[in-house]
Protein backbone atom coordinates (compact mmCIF):
# COMPACT_ATOMS: atom_id res chain seq x y z
CA UNK A 1 0.00 0.00 0.00
CA UNK A 2 1.58 3.28 -0.96
CA UNK A 3 0.37 6.51 0.34
CA UNK A 4 -0.87 7.68 -3.19
CA UNK A 5 -3.61 5.00 -2.89
CA UNK A 6 -6.84 5.64 -1.40
CA UNK A 7 -8.26 2.72 0.62
CA UNK A 8 -11.63 2.23 1.93
CA UNK A 9 -12.11 1.26 5.67
CA UNK A 10 -15.23 0.13 7.17
CA UNK A 11 -15.58 0.60 10.76
CA UNK A 12 -18.32 -1.21 12.33
CA UNK A 13 -19.14 -1.18 16.33
CA UNK A 14 -21.63 -3.68 17.75
CA UNK A 15 -21.28 -3.04 21.45
CA UNK A 16 -24.37 -2.06 23.42
CA UNK A 17 -22.35 0.84 25.32
CA UNK A 18 -22.79 4.08 24.10
CA UNK A 19 -19.39 6.36 24.92
CA UNK A 20 -15.88 5.01 25.13
CA UNK A 21 -13.92 3.52 28.18
CA UNK A 22 -11.16 5.40 30.01
CA UNK A 23 -13.15 8.81 28.48
CA UNK A 24 -16.83 7.51 29.63
CA UNK A 25 -18.50 5.85 32.44
CA UNK A 26 -19.31 2.53 31.63
CA UNK A 27 -17.62 3.14 28.54
CA UNK A 28 -16.84 0.10 25.92
CA UNK A 29 -13.47 -0.98 25.57
CA UNK A 30 -14.57 -2.20 21.69
CA UNK A 31 -15.72 1.14 21.24
CA UNK A 32 -12.36 2.67 22.56
CA UNK A 33 -9.53 0.34 20.41
CA UNK A 34 -11.71 1.09 17.25
CA UNK A 35 -11.68 4.22 17.75
CA UNK A 36 -8.15 4.24 18.71
CA UNK A 37 -7.22 2.05 15.51
CA UNK A 38 -9.25 4.50 12.94
CA UNK A 39 -7.67 7.81 14.81
CA UNK A 40 -4.42 6.54 14.20
CA UNK A 41 -5.10 5.27 10.54
CA UNK A 42 -6.71 8.56 9.69
CA UNK A 43 -3.37 10.41 10.72
CA UNK A 44 -1.27 7.72 8.96
CA UNK A 45 -3.40 7.98 6.08
CA UNK A 46 -5.72 10.85 5.83
CA UNK A 47 -6.77 10.09 2.31
CA UNK A 48 -8.19 7.06 2.72
CA UNK A 49 -12.38 6.84 2.93
CA UNK A 50 -13.83 5.70 6.29
CA UNK A 51 -17.19 4.09 6.17
CA UNK A 52 -18.92 3.75 9.63
CA UNK A 53 -22.03 1.92 10.67
CA UNK A 54 -22.55 1.34 14.81
CA UNK A 55 -24.66 -1.46 14.58
CA UNK A 56 -24.98 -1.47 18.31
CA UNK A 57 -26.49 1.46 18.33
CA UNK A 58 -28.85 0.97 15.39
CA UNK A 59 -29.35 -2.81 14.90
CA UNK A 60 -29.78 -4.12 11.57
CA UNK A 61 -33.27 -5.91 11.00
CA UNK A 62 -32.67 -9.87 11.24
CA UNK A 63 -33.56 -11.49 8.19
CA UNK A 64 -37.26 -12.34 7.85
CA UNK A 65 -38.91 -14.87 5.74
CA UNK A 66 -39.83 -11.87 2.71
CA UNK A 67 -36.10 -11.29 2.94
CA UNK A 68 -35.04 -14.74 2.19
CA UNK A 69 -37.62 -15.50 -0.16
CA UNK A 70 -36.48 -11.81 -1.76
CA UNK A 71 -32.97 -12.84 -1.45
CA UNK A 72 -32.84 -16.22 -2.93
CA UNK A 73 -35.42 -14.95 -6.48
CA UNK A 74 -33.45 -13.50 -9.15
CA UNK A 75 -33.45 -9.80 -8.83
CA UNK A 76 -35.15 -9.00 -12.29
CA UNK A 77 -37.93 -11.61 -11.04
CA UNK A 78 -38.44 -9.32 -7.12
CA UNK A 79 -41.44 -7.47 -6.37
CA UNK A 80 -41.29 -3.82 -5.35
CA UNK A 81 -42.20 -5.23 -2.00
CA UNK A 82 -38.93 -7.64 -2.32
CA UNK A 83 -36.42 -4.83 -3.41
CA UNK A 84 -38.16 -3.01 -0.07
CA UNK A 85 -36.92 -5.81 2.20
CA UNK A 86 -33.74 -6.29 1.04
CA UNK A 87 -32.70 -2.42 0.40
CA UNK A 88 -30.75 -2.25 3.94
CA UNK A 89 -28.85 -5.42 3.21
CA UNK A 90 -27.99 -3.70 0.05
CA UNK A 91 -26.60 -0.76 1.25
CA UNK A 92 -24.62 -3.19 4.38
CA UNK A 93 -23.15 -5.66 1.37
CA UNK A 94 -22.18 -2.81 -0.52
CA UNK A 95 -20.09 -1.57 1.93
CA UNK A 96 -18.14 -4.40 2.46
CA UNK A 97 -17.65 -4.62 -1.15
CA UNK A 98 -16.37 -1.50 -0.99
CA UNK A 99 -14.20 -1.76 1.63
CA UNK A 100 -10.65 -3.16 1.42
CA UNK A 101 -10.04 -2.82 5.17
CA UNK A 102 -13.15 -3.76 7.62
CA UNK A 103 -12.53 -3.02 11.13
CA UNK A 104 -14.94 -4.61 13.68
CA UNK A 105 -15.18 -3.66 17.46
CA UNK A 106 -16.98 -7.44 18.54
CA UNK A 107 -17.79 -7.65 22.34
CA UNK A 108 -18.33 -10.86 23.62
CA UNK A 109 -21.44 -11.82 24.95
CA UNK A 110 -22.27 -15.26 26.03
CA UNK A 111 -19.22 -16.27 24.04
CA UNK A 112 -20.91 -15.14 20.55
CA UNK A 113 -21.14 -11.91 18.61
CA UNK A 114 -24.33 -9.35 19.93
CA UNK A 115 -27.22 -10.00 18.02
CA UNK A 116 -26.69 -6.92 15.79
CA UNK A 117 -23.60 -8.04 14.32
CA UNK A 118 -24.59 -11.29 13.75
CA UNK A 119 -27.58 -9.81 11.87
CA UNK A 120 -24.98 -7.77 10.15
CA UNK A 121 -23.28 -11.03 9.15
CA UNK A 122 -27.07 -12.47 7.85
CA UNK A 123 -26.89 -9.90 6.04
CA UNK A 124 -24.21 -9.49 3.94
CA UNK A 125 -23.91 -13.08 3.09
CA UNK A 126 -26.18 -12.52 -0.25
CA UNK A 127 -26.30 -15.59 -3.11
CA UNK A 128 -25.39 -13.44 -6.02
CA UNK A 129 -23.79 -10.80 -4.30
CA UNK A 130 -20.97 -12.03 -2.00
CA UNK A 131 -21.08 -15.58 -2.95
CA UNK A 132 -22.36 -18.06 -5.62
CA UNK A 133 -24.20 -21.11 -5.25
CA UNK A 134 -25.04 -23.59 -7.93
CA UNK A 135 -26.12 -26.75 -7.40
CA UNK A 136 -25.19 -28.26 -10.81
CA UNK A 137 -21.69 -26.57 -10.34
CA UNK A 138 -18.73 -29.72 -10.43
CA UNK A 139 -17.04 -29.76 -6.56
CA UNK A 140 -18.62 -27.75 -4.05
CA UNK A 141 -21.39 -25.66 -4.94
CA UNK A 142 -20.08 -22.33 -3.82
CA UNK A 143 -18.17 -19.68 -4.00
CA UNK A 144 -16.74 -16.60 -2.57
CA UNK A 145 -17.41 -13.47 -4.62
CA UNK A 146 -15.80 -10.61 -2.53
CA UNK A 147 -13.55 -8.98 -4.13
CA UNK A 148 -9.79 -10.58 -3.78
CA UNK A 149 -7.45 -8.77 -1.29
CA UNK A 150 -9.50 -7.36 1.73
CA UNK A 151 -8.22 -7.79 5.24
CA UNK A 152 -10.17 -8.28 8.62
CA UNK A 153 -9.51 -6.78 11.96
CA UNK A 154 -11.42 -7.81 14.86
CA UNK A 155 -11.05 -5.62 18.33
CA UNK A 156 -12.82 -7.67 20.75
CA UNK A 157 -13.31 -7.82 24.48
CA UNK A 158 -14.52 -10.28 26.65
CA UNK A 159 -15.67 -10.64 30.50
CA UNK A 160 -13.28 -13.27 31.73
CA UNK A 161 -9.86 -14.29 30.52
CA UNK A 162 -8.25 -17.15 29.16
CA UNK A 163 -10.03 -17.20 25.07
CA UNK A 164 -6.60 -16.93 23.23
CA UNK A 165 -5.58 -20.23 21.12
CA UNK A 166 -4.54 -23.28 23.90
CA UNK A 167 -5.96 -21.16 26.34
CA UNK A 168 -8.24 -22.90 29.45
CA UNK A 169 -11.45 -21.16 27.51
CA UNK A 170 -10.49 -21.18 23.87
CA UNK A 171 -13.01 -23.90 23.15
CA UNK A 172 -15.94 -21.31 24.51
CA UNK A 173 -14.78 -18.27 22.11
CA UNK A 174 -17.25 -18.17 19.36
CA UNK A 175 -16.62 -14.48 19.16
CA UNK A 176 -13.80 -14.99 16.58
CA UNK A 177 -15.16 -17.55 14.47
CA UNK A 178 -18.50 -16.03 14.41
CA UNK A 179 -16.64 -13.41 12.63
CA UNK A 180 -13.82 -15.05 10.71
CA UNK A 181 -15.62 -18.18 9.24
CA UNK A 182 -18.88 -16.52 7.61
CA UNK A 183 -16.53 -13.50 6.29
CA UNK A 184 -13.88 -16.76 5.27
CA UNK A 185 -16.99 -17.72 3.31
CA UNK A 186 -16.65 -15.25 1.49
CA UNK A 187 -13.09 -14.41 0.66
CA UNK A 188 -12.61 -12.36 3.11
CA UNK A 189 -9.46 -14.69 4.37
CA UNK A 190 -6.94 -12.05 6.42
CA UNK A 191 -7.46 -11.32 9.87
CA UNK A 192 -6.01 -9.58 12.55
CA UNK A 193 -7.17 -9.90 16.31
CA UNK A 194 -6.88 -7.76 19.46
CA UNK A 195 -8.75 -8.18 22.63
CA UNK A 196 -9.05 -7.08 26.12
CA UNK A 197 -9.55 -9.38 28.80
CA UNK A 198 -10.42 -8.87 32.53
CA UNK A 199 -13.31 -6.45 32.09
CA UNK A 200 -15.26 -8.48 35.07
CA UNK A 201 -12.48 -8.21 37.30
CA UNK A 202 -11.61 -4.18 37.06
CA UNK A 203 -8.17 -4.75 38.68
CA UNK A 204 -5.07 -4.24 37.68
CA UNK A 205 -4.93 -7.25 35.30
CA UNK A 206 -7.51 -5.29 33.04
CA UNK A 207 -5.69 -2.31 33.43
CA UNK A 208 -2.28 -4.28 31.82
CA UNK A 209 -4.25 -6.22 29.34
CA UNK A 210 -6.11 -2.07 27.82
CA UNK A 211 -2.48 -1.46 27.75
CA UNK A 212 -1.39 -4.39 25.80
CA UNK A 213 -4.50 -4.17 23.39
CA UNK A 214 -3.47 -0.48 22.85
CA UNK A 215 -0.06 -1.40 21.89
CA UNK A 216 -0.93 -4.53 19.85
CA UNK A 217 -3.38 -1.52 17.62
CA UNK A 218 -0.67 0.78 17.65
CA UNK A 219 1.77 -1.90 16.08
CA UNK A 220 -1.04 -3.32 13.96
CA UNK A 221 -1.88 0.23 12.42
CA UNK A 222 1.52 0.83 11.99
CA UNK A 223 1.96 -2.74 10.20
CA UNK A 224 -0.65 -2.51 8.14
CA UNK A 225 0.43 0.91 6.65
CA UNK A 226 3.88 0.41 6.43
CA UNK A 227 4.89 2.68 8.72
CA UNK A 228 5.98 0.34 11.61
CA UNK A 229 9.80 -0.04 11.60
CA UNK A 230 11.14 -3.35 11.24
CA UNK A 231 12.28 -4.01 14.50
CA UNK A 232 8.56 -3.33 16.05
CA UNK A 233 7.20 -5.19 13.17
CA UNK A 234 9.33 -8.53 13.96
CA UNK A 235 8.42 -8.05 17.83
CA UNK A 236 4.71 -7.48 16.92
CA UNK A 237 2.74 -9.22 20.21
CA UNK A 238 -0.13 -8.85 17.67
CA UNK A 239 0.96 -11.57 14.74
CA UNK A 240 0.04 -14.61 17.23
CA UNK A 241 -3.48 -13.91 16.94
CA UNK A 242 -2.85 -12.76 13.04
CA UNK A 243 -4.33 -15.75 11.12
CA UNK A 244 -5.34 -16.62 7.45
CA UNK A 245 -8.74 -18.69 7.54
CA UNK A 246 -9.61 -20.82 4.81
CA UNK A 247 -13.59 -21.94 4.72
C1 LIG B 1 -24.90 -9.39 27.65
C2 LIG B 1 -23.46 -9.65 28.02
C3 LIG B 1 -22.94 -10.92 27.89
C4 LIG B 1 -21.61 -11.17 28.22
N1 LIG B 1 -21.11 -12.43 28.07
C5 LIG B 1 -19.80 -12.68 28.35
C6 LIG B 1 -19.25 -13.97 28.17
O1 LIG B 1 -19.89 -14.92 27.72
N2 LIG B 1 -17.95 -14.17 28.50
C7 LIG B 1 -17.16 -13.16 28.97
O2 LIG B 1 -15.99 -13.39 29.23
N3 LIG B 1 -17.66 -11.91 29.13
C8 LIG B 1 -18.95 -11.65 28.83
N4 LIG B 1 -19.46 -10.39 28.98
C9 LIG B 1 -18.55 -9.30 29.34
C10 LIG B 1 -18.16 -8.50 28.10
O3 LIG B 1 -17.56 -9.32 27.13
C11 LIG B 1 -17.24 -7.36 28.49
O4 LIG B 1 -17.93 -6.49 29.37
C12 LIG B 1 -16.72 -6.59 27.29
O5 LIG B 1 -15.89 -5.56 27.76
C13 LIG B 1 -17.88 -6.01 26.47
O6 LIG B 1 -17.41 -5.22 25.40
P1 LIG B 1 -17.54 -3.63 25.45
O7 LIG B 1 -16.68 -3.19 26.59
O8 LIG B 1 -17.06 -3.15 24.16
O9 LIG B 1 -18.99 -3.29 25.69
C14 LIG B 1 -20.78 -10.12 28.68
C15 LIG B 1 -21.33 -8.83 28.82
C16 LIG B 1 -22.65 -8.60 28.49
C17 LIG B 1 -23.20 -7.20 28.63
Amino acid sequence: MTLSDSRRILHIDASARAGLSGRDRHGSHTRRLSRRFIDRWSALRPQDAITYRDVGSQPPAPVSGEWIAAAFSPPERRTEAQHAALAESDRLTAELVAADLVVIGAPMYNFGVPAPLKAWIDNVVRVGLTFGFDRARSGAPYWPMLPAGKRLVILTARGDYGYDAGERLAAMNLVEAGLTVPLAYLGLHDTDTVAIEYDEFADDRLAASIAAAETDVDRLVDGLTGSGTAANLAADRFSRASRRVSA
